[in-house]
């Protein structure tokens, strides 16, 4: 069991907010980190100003990290911060193929290199690789960029209970969880089942993966050749208990 203050970056973001939502239930000293704190338990941190990261890492024993800014130089810059803080533990937000070659082209490469440095830090850490999230399906209209092809899309309240296991216990240290739900479906098929759960249609507009930012054209063509078609049982293995289904995270979340 690790005490003291956790970091929680990204935490007006999805996955973030779960984090210290449920790390605050338990009781835990929280900090979550933000470019425009509003919360008596934010704190100001902008990777893009190294020196801010001293401030929010002063005590902090353990840090989920997100960056979600497609640049590993902030990881780095993170990770040197949170060395000299004295941070014991790291549990890092990546992705699903992260580093699998498609095409020719690095999938992710960004998390590729944030990951590498996350365990050669010399830290405790965890690296948590989620496919599709299910909330994505929140977005109006739901922009379908892998046709109908299937993913083992996750419910991110999932992501977040493995990510406070692997912040507070020792037991998945060295760990790199590839987290999925329990079924594959397509974007056409979540749909569908939120919009059975809502009583009314759900938009879905199609969009070209070539016409997205270039870096994420490899993962698209990845998952759109059906390479997301995956179900692991990594949830279960962290948590000893399965991963949510699409339609309760659509009954319990997803119905406005
Ligand atoms: N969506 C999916 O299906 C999916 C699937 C697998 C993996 N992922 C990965 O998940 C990550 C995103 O996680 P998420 O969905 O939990 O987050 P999110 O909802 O995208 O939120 C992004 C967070 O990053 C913070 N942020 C942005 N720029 C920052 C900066 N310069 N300095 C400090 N903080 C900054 C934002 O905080 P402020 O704006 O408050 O500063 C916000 O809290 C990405 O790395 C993505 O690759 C996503």
């Amino acid at each position: 069991m690790l005490t003291g203050m956790y970091l929680i970056t990204g935490a007006t973001g999805t996955t973030g907010g779960l984090v210290r939502e449920l790390l605050l239930a338990r009781g835990e000293a929280v900090r979550g980190m933000t470019r425009r704190p509003t919360r008596p338990d934010d704190v100001h941190g902008d990777y893009a100003d190294p020196a801010s990261l001293v401030g929010a890492l002063d005590g902090v024993k353990a840090v989920y990290l997100v960056t979600a800014t497609m640049n590993a130089d902030h990881d780095l810059a993170l990770l040197a911060a949170a060395r000299e803080a004295g941070v014991r533990r790291i549990v890092r937000l990546s992705a699903i193929a992260t580093g699998e070659r498609w095409e020719g082209e690095v999938i992710a490469p960004w998390h590729l290199a944030a990951d590498e440095a996350v365990r050669d830090s010399g830290l405790g850490w965890t690296v948590l690789r989620p496919s599709a999230f299910a909330t994505n399906l929140l977005r109006d209209p739901v922009v379908n960029l892998t046709g109908d092809t299937r993913q083992g899309v996750i419910d991110p309240r999932d992501v977040a209970a493995v990510a406070v296991a692997a912040l507070t216990t020792d037991d998945h240290d060295g760990q790199v969880y590839d987290l999925t739900g329990p079924e594959v479906l397509s974007v056409p098929e979540q749909a569908a089942v939120l919009g059975e759960v809502r009583g009314r249609p759900v938009p879905v507009v199609d969009a070209d993966p070539d016409a997205v930012d270039a870096r994420w054209r490899a993962g698209l063509r990845w998952a759109l050749a059906g390479r997301n078609a995956v179900v692991t049982d990594h949830v279960s293995r962290a948590l000893g208990r399965p991963p949510t289904t699409f339609r309760q995270w659509a009954e319990e979340v997803g119905r406005w």
